[in-house]
């Protein structure tokens, strides 16, 4: 990046790269083809599933927002979690986070079911050094942070010192608290994923997936993989997700500052039994009292969305049980405390008092 903040540089994401026109805004290059100048020529972009020039810049901005060298645009969070995984040798052995969004678990388990890795499978940052101190191998080492429900914590400096020892590549999905909070490869990992449906694109209309990297020989393998499979992103998804970085910085301050209310208020709820909010971002997620019926709850809101997903302008509330982490065994799910009572909130921009008075009328309606 220009000697910018990255407020000035997200905010002008695009601009000045048409030099013909001088457009301020960068235009969608839907061409998928490039004509060569000559024989053995290349204008630098050739075929869009390699490069296209919209896709581009916003691959350059995850990079920079990231603290990454190399930054890929994928069509969806689980391709990019399947190129990150596609990079390593059939036979690997990968340790990862007990808790974990269900959709992930779901790919693992496959993986494993079909041959392709061995999974060790960790609830604390405890029993990720144990196991980076045995004498077992690790290929790779995949976490959440916060954890996706339980909102639980990792030492991401702590944990990559203890698997570069092994040699392992440290790869954590930032999707919770983004780059506004968290930049992972600052403290040691080699990959960043994202689910950039999330609160990079932010307005629930792009399915979109980001892989960040600040190790050349692991962006080589990332970029050999995605020209290889062609699970990038489409250049109007890529122009539509660069005009919601645009607005990222000021988005998740306005999550963050509503979830910090949200929060102080679940807390004083007494119909709550626990809040699990790690103190910033848009995410908190917290078990209702034992009276309190969920089905009945949920359809008394008015104003929060019942819908999965998360980090986008609306405020939306899922029920992991039946919903994004239905595909994890119940056995498994309770063994981390992912019981029936759990709710997960995403706040999103709408007044805090007006989020409050929604869940204080589900709450008494109940
Ligand atoms: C933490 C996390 N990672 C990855 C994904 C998958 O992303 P996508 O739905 O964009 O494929 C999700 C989706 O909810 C998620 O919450």
């Amino acid at each position: 990046m220009e000697q910018v903040e990255l407020a000035t540089y997200l905010a002008q994401l695009g601009n000045r790269v048409d030099t013909r026109t001088g457009a301020i805004n960068l235009p969608l290059y839907f061409s998928t083809t490039y004509q060569h100048p000559g024989l053995g020529e290349s204008t630098g972009y050739d075929y869009t599933r390699t490069k296209n020039p919209t896709r581009a810049v916003l691959e350059e901005a995850l990079a920079v927002m990231e603290e990454g060298t190399c930054g890929f645009a994928t069509s969806s969070g689980m391709s990019a979690i399947q190129i990150a995984l596609q990079i390593f040798p059939q036979g690997s052995a990968i340790l990862a986070g007990r808790d974990l969004y269900g959709g992930s678990y779901r790919y693992f388990a496959d993986l494993e079911k079909r041959g392709f890795y061995q999974f060790t499978y960790a609830y604390q940052e405890a029993d990720f050094l144990a196991a980076l101190n045995s004498p077992a191998k690790y290929t790779a080492v995949y976490l959440e942070t916060p954890t996706n429900p339980m909102m639980q914590e990792f030492d991401i400096e702590k944990i990559a010192r203890a698997a570069h020892q092994k040699g392992a590549v440290v790869i954590v999905d930032n999707t919770f608290f983004t780059p506004y909070l968290q930049r992972p490869l600052t403290l040691g990992a080699d990959i960043v994923v994202h689910s950039a449906t999330k609160y990079l694109a932010g307005h629930n209309d792009i399915l979109a997936g980001a892989l960040v990297t600040d190790r050349a020989d692991l962006a080589e393998k990332i970029a050999y993989q995605l020209n290889t499979t062609g699970a990038v992103l489409a250049p109007f998804d890529s122009w539509l997700l660069i005009r919601s970085l645009k607005t990222f910085l000021l988005r998740m301050r306005q999550h963050e500052a509503n979830a910090q209310k949200i929060n102080a208020y679940l807390r004083s709820e007494p119909r709550v039994q626990e809040v699990f909010y790690p103190g910033h971002g848009g995410m908190l997620t917290f078990k209702v009292a034992e009276e309190v019926r969920i089905a009945e709850f949920l359809r008394q809101l008015k104003l929060i969305s019942f819908a999965e997903s998360l980090g986008s302008v609306e405020t939306l509330i899922t029920y992991p049980e039946t919903q994004t982490h239905a595909d994890i065994p119940e056995k498994l799910r309770r063994s981390y405390g992912l019981t029936p009572d759990v709710l997960r909130l995403s706040v999103g921009l709408e007044a805090a008092d007006d989020l409050i008075k929604d869940l204080k009328h589900a709450f008494l309606a109940e």
